[in-house]
């Protein structure tokens, strides 16, 4: 029997570990007024305080469809929705402003990471989370994505295959509350990092396979790690991507990257979400992609996405949640 099958409950909200599906929806919300006790406010904390039964509400009617959802929390309204003590590395995006290209910093409060294996699975939560916070929030961004062949993203690559597995999956996103040095404010939560990009087909298109697979660092059809380029030639995404600290220590996030768009409307793109324990870690892999390591040289994944969002959160445990109703 597959294990989702064996499943019999739904999957616990804010799990970030919730498996990799093949639909998602990505909402980002402000509030109408996000002051503290503001009528907004209230009704926000209300639809907070009961997301795990609204989210089993759906979930329930086809456990093997593997429905979850985690909301992250923008830093301009962590006081007013939580009042909780602020994990102390939240702050909003800070746009990365490179030679050529710039990572952009965009509004957003609140932000709702859905994935399930059916559309309507997805369809029907966002519905009714939306239907309870009417009048409190607005929607500045709803993207729906889907999962392109085998992983690959829209630009013909498996997107996804350097993610953490076993135990270092909650080591490198949840922050440990066994770790005394892990700042208490945001035990058994995660930083969120969201990203909107989208794609000039025809600029990726204008490079040959061969260069395409220097420039993500894998190769494009049996998805093979390809080594480090030599010190004098440009680094690659994979390469610009890794994270080492002072000693030594290799960072890795959890990347959940869906392809979204519409041929029709020429739109083509990936939605980069990144879960982390340390928000520096995302920050710093930004700033090698679009300042470039050594600076000029950025990540030429760039010259054919262009970052349209850029917002951070922090995905606070499901406790933390279920304590903000009246
Ligand atoms: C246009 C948007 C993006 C696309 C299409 C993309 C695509 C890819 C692909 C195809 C890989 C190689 C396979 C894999 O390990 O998943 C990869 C690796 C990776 N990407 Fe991205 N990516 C994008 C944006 C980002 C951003 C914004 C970040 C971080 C801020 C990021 C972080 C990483 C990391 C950490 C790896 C793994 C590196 C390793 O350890 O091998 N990516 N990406």
């Amino acid at each position: 029997m597959e294990q989702s099958a064996q499943r019999r409950v739904p999957i616990e909200s804010q799990r970030v570990d919730a498996p990799l599906t093949s639909s998602a929806v990505l909402l980002t919300l402000t509030l109408t007024d996000p002051a503290a006790g503001s009528e907004a406010v209230r009704i926000v904390r209300g639809v907070l305080a009961d997301l795990e039964d609204i989210t089993k509400n759906v979930a329930f009617r086809d456990l093997d469809a593997a429905l979850a959802c985690t909301v992250g929390i923008g830093s301009d309204v962590w006081d007013a929705v939580t009042g909780a003590a602020r994990p102390a590395e939240l702050h909003p995006f800070r746009e990365v402003v490179g030679a050529v290209h710039t990572a952009p910093s965009t509004p957003g409060d609140l932000f709702v990471h859905i994935r399930a294996n059916r559309r309507d699975l997805c369809f029907e939560l966002e519905r009714q989370l939306l239907d309870r916070l009417h009048g409190a929030v607005l929607v500045t961004d709803e993207t729906v994505g889907f999962r392109y062949f085998d992983a690959r993203d829209l630009l013909g690559f498996v997107d996804g295959t350097a993610n953490p597995v076993g135990d270092a999956l909650p080591a490198a996103t949840l922050v440990d509350a066994s770790d005394p040095a892990a700042d208490p404010a945001a035990h058994g939560g995660s930083y969120l990092v969201a990203q909107k990009y989208v794609h000039s087909l025809a600029a990726w298109n204008r490079m040959s396979v061969e260069q395409q697979e220097a420039v993500i660092g894998r190769t494009k059809l049996d998805n093979i790690e390809l080594a480090d380029a030599s010190a004098s030639e440009q680094k690659s995404h994979k390469t610009l991507s890794t994270i080492t600290d002072d000693d030594g220590v290799e960072h890795d996030i959890l990347r959940d990257n869906m392809p979204f768009g519409s041929p029709g409307h020429g739109e083509f793109g990936t939605y980069f979400i990144g879960y982390t324990a340390r928000l520096w870690v995302i920050e710093r892999m930004l700033e090698r992609m679009f300042l470039g390591d050594p600076p000029g040289k950025h990540d030429r994944l760039l010259d054919a996405s262009t970052a349209l969002t850029g917002g951070v959160f922090f995905v606070p445990p499901a406790g933390l949640l279920a304590g903000l109703g009246d």
